[in-house]
């Protein structure tokens, strides 16, 4: 995959699939990112060796790993991952951060399609979102895009400063996931033209 988006500013941007050749940039735009972004990540994304062995296991793993580049800098990464067990065979969860210059501006959304093209691609029917319950913009995003809050884990994961986190995992079904991405885009993007 490989396209140049445009925002309504007229920022160009492209969106390509992550390789290893990357790993230099990507380290950069992790490390760029504010504690309180960071500490809500499964894992400590500063760490170099650690980012490496998961972008170089993650085809094996079923990662689906795209990002924005802005400038020949790393502005979001987002991923599909695939579920390996047979029940889950059909489930794909979302990944995704944006580098907090760029957002509100349409970046998410635009990742978003494309980590949906790569869910079509590979059959997905039901999508998966998790987060903590901080991250707020996250649910928003997600429940504006139709997914459903499942079930919400009380004090089930510790973020990256040892504190306790409830768990929220959202679910949304492919189909409706498309129909309110592009109702979405649409209103978003007529508020950028205003
Ligand atoms: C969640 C996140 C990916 C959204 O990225 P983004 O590029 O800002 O999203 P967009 O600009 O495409 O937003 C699309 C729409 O989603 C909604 N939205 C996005 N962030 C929101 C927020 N913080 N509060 C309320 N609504 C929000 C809005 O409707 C927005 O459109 P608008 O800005 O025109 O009103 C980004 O805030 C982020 O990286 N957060 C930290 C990491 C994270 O929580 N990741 C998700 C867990 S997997």
């Amino acid at each position: 995959m490989e396209k140049i988006e445009t925002l309504k500013d007229g920022t160009k941007f492209l969106i390509r699939n992550l390789t290893i050749a990357d790993l230099d940039k990507l380290m950069k735009f992790y490390r760029a990112l504010p504690m309180s972004d960071r500490k809500y990540l499964r894992i400590d994304v500063t760490k170099k060796k650690l980012v490496e062995h998961r972008v170089r296991t993650a085809e094996e793993r079923r990662v689906f790993w795209i990002t924005a580049l802005h400038e020949n800098n790393i502005i979001a990464e987002g991923r599909l991952e695939l579920s390996s067990d047979d029940w889950r065979r059909d489930h794909g969860e979302v990944r995704l951060i944006v580098d907090r210059a760029f957002r509100h501006k349409g970046v998410g959304l635009m990742m978003l399609r494309s980590l949906y093209q790569i869910a079509v691609e590979r059959k997905v029917k039901k999508v998966i979102a998790k987060m903590l319950r901080p991250q707020v913009g996250a649910r928003k995003i997600a429940r504006k895009l139709g997914f459903r809050e499942e079930i919400l884990l009380p004090d089930y994961v510790q973020d990256q400063r040892h504190k306790t986190q409830d768990l929220l995992i959202m679910t949304c079904d492919i189909d409706d996931f498309w129909k309110e991405l592009e109702t979405l885009y649409v209103a978003s993007d007529w508020q950028r033209t205003r």
